[in-house]
């Protein structure tokens, strides 16, 4: 779908959440609109990226209520009086979050596009699990697809961001899928 397609309006709809630790109220332009949609064409968050709006790479992920969710498979309505957690809801008072600096320190991208939504997946495990071991991480990040295979420096770069891993990617083990 095209974004004009997409900003066609329907049957607009006011909806109450919080994005990013802020109580806002929108409007949902279509009943049709994923939580993707509101977040890109109506809020402008382009943060979170859609790589095959079907539930298939991750790309899309957010948090909400604290879960990793697919953006692209969640109707935007369903959000409402939710805790929404997008990519750009996670430095702080202008400091990046560990994970961000940890994945430009291990060099944990490429292109960058999976990395918004492998950043949503690795704080969940984080918080819950501060010093993952690599098949932990590799679990937690199993449905995030990176397409340009920098899986390596995806794993490091989690592990990293945890006090004990720290030690562990200092293997820098091969290139590896999740
Ligand atoms: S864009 Fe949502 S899972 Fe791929
Ligand atoms: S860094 Fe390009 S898709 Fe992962």
């Amino acid at each position: 779908m095209d974004a004009e397609n997409r900003l066609r309006v329907s049957r607009p709809k006011l909806m109450s959440f919080r994005l990013n630790g802020r109580l806002i109220s929108t409007q949902i332009e279509e009943d049709r609109w994923t939580l993707w949609d509101l977040l890109r064409w109506k809020l402008h968050l382009t943060g979170t990226k859609n790589a095959c709006d079907r539930g298939e790479c991750g790309a899309c992920t957010v948090l909400v209520d604290q879960i990793p969710i697919l953006s692209c498979m969640m109707l935007a309505r369903r959000a409402r009086g939710k805790e929404v957690m997008t990519v750009e809801g996670l430095s702080q008072g202008g400091s990046l979050h560990p994970l961000q600096e940890s994945f430009m320190q291990q060099v944990g991208l490429q292109c960058g596009f999976c990395t918004p939504g492998i950043l949503m997946v690795a704080k969940v495990l984080l918080d819950k699990n501060p010093h993952p071991t690599r098949d932990e991480v590799k679990r937690a990040v199993a449905g995030n697809l990176c397409r340009c295979g920098a899986y390596s420096g995806i794993l490091n770069s989690i592990l990293a961001a945890g006090s004990s891993g720290r030690r562990e990617s200092a293997k820098h083990e091969p290139a590896e899928g999740f």
